[in-house]
């Protein structure tokens, strides 16, 4: 088959499409035929990338962690689903995703795909939707009428993050770049705040210094994101982070629970899901679709400051 792979760790340089052995098909998998993959330029940090689930290396390595596809086959002990059942869902990271002409994914991981929307655009939900939901629903216990502050929320998670809350019935405020806040607020939000915003820049105020009695900050950038986010926290509120492990005593020392989480394959919430965009209440939003042959360019694109949410690489039409 054609894929992608990664020759080593790195950057999009070390991205080259070329042949390569079509997937095993192991106990609980489905061999997928792929027709759109997401991705995230940041998977080329992960360790994941590069290594199994026994910490030996796995390079080459194929990328790609959403999918969605047409089943081709299935494992003898799966049952789940139908030859020519068009599905999506989340590759496991720890083995070779779905840059490629096919992809082995376990069943449990995949839901029937929503109907009405393209695979290219479907490709862009499984691990945006799912850590999103993830975060504010099943970590969080996100309310209606709670106030959450979802940063970067133009961004592939943040995009689905805003949209989710919104359905959930909060009060949605977000940070993004002065580009993208006509954007977020069209995908629900109430306040949108421009997060190059300086304190020297009146009217428009850091985040920081204009938001308080928080109940929820999703945080999908971390660093000094995370830091000064705790300040707008009520007490006892919460934060969820996506990118890094919260230092010990952190949330403590803040009256606030804070929570760092990796998103796990659900088929009952991409169902959910499913649900969502059919009845109109989710839109995946995509930055820009490239063919598979391209993906080096897809990751350096990624790399910049790019359009609102997903990157996918399109296998075939
Ligand atoms: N833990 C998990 O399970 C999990 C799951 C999914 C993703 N993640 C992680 O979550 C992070 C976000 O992923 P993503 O796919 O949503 O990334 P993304 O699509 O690149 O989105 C990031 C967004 O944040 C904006 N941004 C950059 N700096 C910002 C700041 N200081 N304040 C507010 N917004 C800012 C960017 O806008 P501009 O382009 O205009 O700068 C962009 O719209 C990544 O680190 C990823 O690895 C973790």
């Amino acid at each position: 088959m054609k894929a992608v792979r990664t020759h080593g760790r790195g950057g999009p340089e070390q991205i080259f499409f070329e042949d390569a052995p079509l997937p095993e098909v192991r106990s609980g998998d489905v061999l997928v035929q792929v027709r759109a993959t997401g991705i995230t330029p940041a998977e080329l940090t992960w360790d994941e990338t590069y290594q199994n689930a026994d910490g030996t290396p796995r390079i080459p390595g194929i990328p790609g962690h959403e999918i969605s596809g047409i089943v081709e086959r299935m494992a003898d002990d799966v049952t789940d689903f139908r030859i020519g059942d068009e599905v999506y869902g989340l590759a496991d990271f720890p083995r070779d995703g779905a840059a490629a002409e096919f992809a082995a994914v376990r069943a449990v991981n995949l839901a029937l795909k929503p109907r009405g929307i393209p695979h290219t655009q479907a490709a862009a939900l499984p691990l945006s939707a799912l850590t999103a939901w993830q975060a504010l629903f099943e970590h969080a216990h996100l309310a209606a009428g709670q106030n959450v502050l979802v940063h970067g929320g133009a961004g592939g998670v943040g995009s689905l993050a805003v949209q989710l809350a919104r359905w959930r019935g909060a009060r949605v405020l977000a940070t993004a770049s002065s580009r993208d806040m006509a954007f977020v607020q069209s995908l629900g939000a109430d306040v949108v705040i421009d997060y190059h915003a300086t304190p020297f820049d009146h009217p428009a105020t850091p985040f920081e210094d204009t938001l308080r009695d928080i109940d929820l900050v999703l945080d999908t950038i971390g660093g000094e994101t995370r830091r000064l986010s705790w300040r707008v926290l009520r007490k006892g509120g919460v934060l969820v982070t996506l990118v890094s492990p919260i230092p010990t005593g952190e949330a403590e020392q803040n009256g606030a629970r804070g929570i760092f989480f990796i998103v796990s394959g659900n088929r009952g919430q991409l169902d959910q899901i499913s649900a969502l965009v059919e009845g109109g209440n989710l839109r995946p939003v995509i930055a820009e679709v490239f063919p598979l042959s391209r993906a080096r360019e897809a990751f350096e694109y990624g790399r910049g400051n790019h359009a609102p949410g997903k990157i996918v690489l399109q296998v075939a039409s």
